[in-house]
């Protein structure tokens, strides 16, 4: 039951240093520091998803990992490569590169219309070889201050000594940050010195995507001649958007104005690693500098061959119904809540917020992402898993702080009945907050966990206590406003 997760995740919010005497100093500093997050309840431990609860968690959008299309093809690609070596046999620079790896790689390049790509064992290193090794100690780095974590870490080891960031999604800033950096060296305006930009299109946290076309229009007019450079992570869009999966730049035909692209495959396509899509020199660079290529064994047959399977999917049409019925569903989750008469109020009291819903109608692409950013994330995943529903909390340093979220992530497996169920969840949850709101009494989520897990009738009690609690409340409001009508006013005494 998906209860026990969550009691698990409380068990573990149990402070500990103070049970580590006689053990080495450095496990005592460990737990010191491990306490400071239980006592914020952030504690991570590893959490299986029990089988067969409700998916609005897992990075497989498409359910390639659950119907078994990609499986099949998978086993027959083993299948037909009877001869294939199981490990890579070294890094890509001594045995690790072979005929299957390099036909593969000129095949995305081809699908995702790129001069060339290079394959990685994941996109976190992708990112870090792409930070870590182009940049020269002259050039600047300018991103979107909600870029994924392993841009971060790769802009921890580059050269170049200048990183800045603008604020997400907004161009007034972009432009801003990048006249600024023009104007700081007329070496720029000559077009000496380069500029990177690293931007995702569809952002992991936000589930808003990036205004492409605007952000390349302003970097042409401010750098006409052509330093400076988009760097792009496709990563959450691979698959998911743009015709056969190919992408957002695709999608908007951007190819030849982003330079870098990065797709990575452990998401939509429910494999892993990535690769970086850019020109031959970069590529070239790459190899020689990169030591995410040069100083770790290059992928393994199997790991190819799934991706490899993966893109025949795409390119045969066999995901395109998988990625239409996504939208769909996020279109229903989107107009349902809308609908919800507990929605405006609890817009309106800071209960709940969901910006990638609005517009929603007008919008040509919708991400599968879906962040419900609330101040009580931790009630609205406890409801969630009570009914088993599975989606996460994200709170700081993961999202800005107080931008704390439960992340929906909408899937080609998930079935309107279950979208339906989620808006009842959420239904139920934005009356009980609005209650806390009136009442001033913070939702008790702990006691609904021990609840939980004492049984499914203590559960319904516990919950039945809430409901009952909004009941006495609108009653006893009711009852006030009855006897101020009734109640005749006492005359007012005027001092003179
Ligand atoms: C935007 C973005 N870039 C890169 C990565 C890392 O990719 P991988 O899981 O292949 O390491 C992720 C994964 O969370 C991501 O969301």
């Amino acid at each position: 039951m998906v209860v026990d997760m969550l009691q698990s995740w409380y068990a573990g919010q149990k402070l500990k240093a103070d049970q580590m005497e006689g053990q080495p100093h450095f496990y005592q500093m460990l737990e010191a520091t491990l306490d400071g997050r239980r006592r914020k309840k952030a504690m991570v431990s590893l959490r299986e998803r029990p089988a067969g609860t409700v998916d609005f968690a897992s990075n497989d959008f498409l359910g390639l990992s659950m119907d078994g299309i990609l499986r099949e093809r998978f086993l027959q690609e083993l299948e037909n490569n009877k001869g294939f070596t199981l490990g890579s046999g070294g890094s890509r620079l001594l045995d690790g590169s072979n005929p299957y790896i390099n036909q593969l790689e000129k095949r995305i390049a081809a699908f995702h219309k790129a001069e060339s790509a290079l394959i990685f064992n994941s996109g976190y290193e992708a990112n870090i070889a792409i930070f870590g090794s182009l940049p020269s100690p002259t050039d600047v780095i300018i991103y979107d201050e909600f870029i994924h974590a392993s841009v971060h870490v790769g802009m921890k080891v580059t050269r170049a000594a200048t990183k800045m960031s603008f604020l997400h999604n907004n161009l007034d800033d972009f432009r801003r940050v990048l006249t600024r950096v023009r104007e700081s060296d007329p070496v720029f305006k000559l077009g000496l010195r380069t500029v990177l930009i690293a931007v995702e299109t569809v952002y992991s946290m936000d589930g808003d995507i990036a205004p492409l076309r605007e952000l390349s229009d302003i970097a042409t007019e401010i750098f006409p001649r052509g330093n400076a450079i988009f760097v792009v992570d496709e990563a959450q869009a691979t698959g998911v958007i743009g015709e056969k999966g190919a992408g957002y730049i695709s999608a908007t035909g951007l190819e030849s104005k982003m330079a870098i692209r990065l797709h990575t495959y452990g998401k939509g396509l429910s494999s892993n690693g990535a690769a970086v899509l850019c020109p031959d020199t970069v590529r070239d660079y790459l190899i020689n500098y990169a030591p995410g290529i040069i100083y770790t064994t290059s992928p393994s047959f199997p790991f190819l061959a799934a991706i490899k399977c993966a893109y025949d999917l795409l390119e045969d049409g066999s995901t395109a119904p998988l990625q239409a019925k996504i939208e769909a569903l996020v279109r229903r989750f989107y107009s349902k809540l809308h609908a919800l008469p507990s929605w405006p109020a609890s817009k309106a009291a800071g209960i709940l917020s969901v910006p990638t819903g609005e517009d929603f109608e007008s919008q040509t692409y919708l991400s599968q992402i879906v962040p419900l950013i609330a101040p009580d994330t931790m009630s609205l995943v406890a409801l969630m898993h009570f009914m088993d529903y599975v989606a996460w909390p994200h709170q700081y340093p993961v999202v800005p702080r107080g931008k704390q979220r439960v992340r929906l992530r909408f899937h080609a497996h998930n079935t309107e009945a279950q979208v339906d169920g989620l808006i009842e969840i959420l239904d139920q949850w934005m009356k009980v907050q609005l209650m806390a709101v009136e009442c001033n009494e913070p939702v008790d989520v702990e006691g609904l966990v021990t609840a939980a897990s004492a049984g499914p009738k203590e559960l319904q009690k516990a919950l039945a206590d809430i409901l009952r609690k909004v009941e006495m409340h609108h009653t006893k409001m009711a009852m006030v406003e009855v006897n101020e009508v009734l109640v005749p006013q006492e005359p007012q005494v005027v001092m003179s």
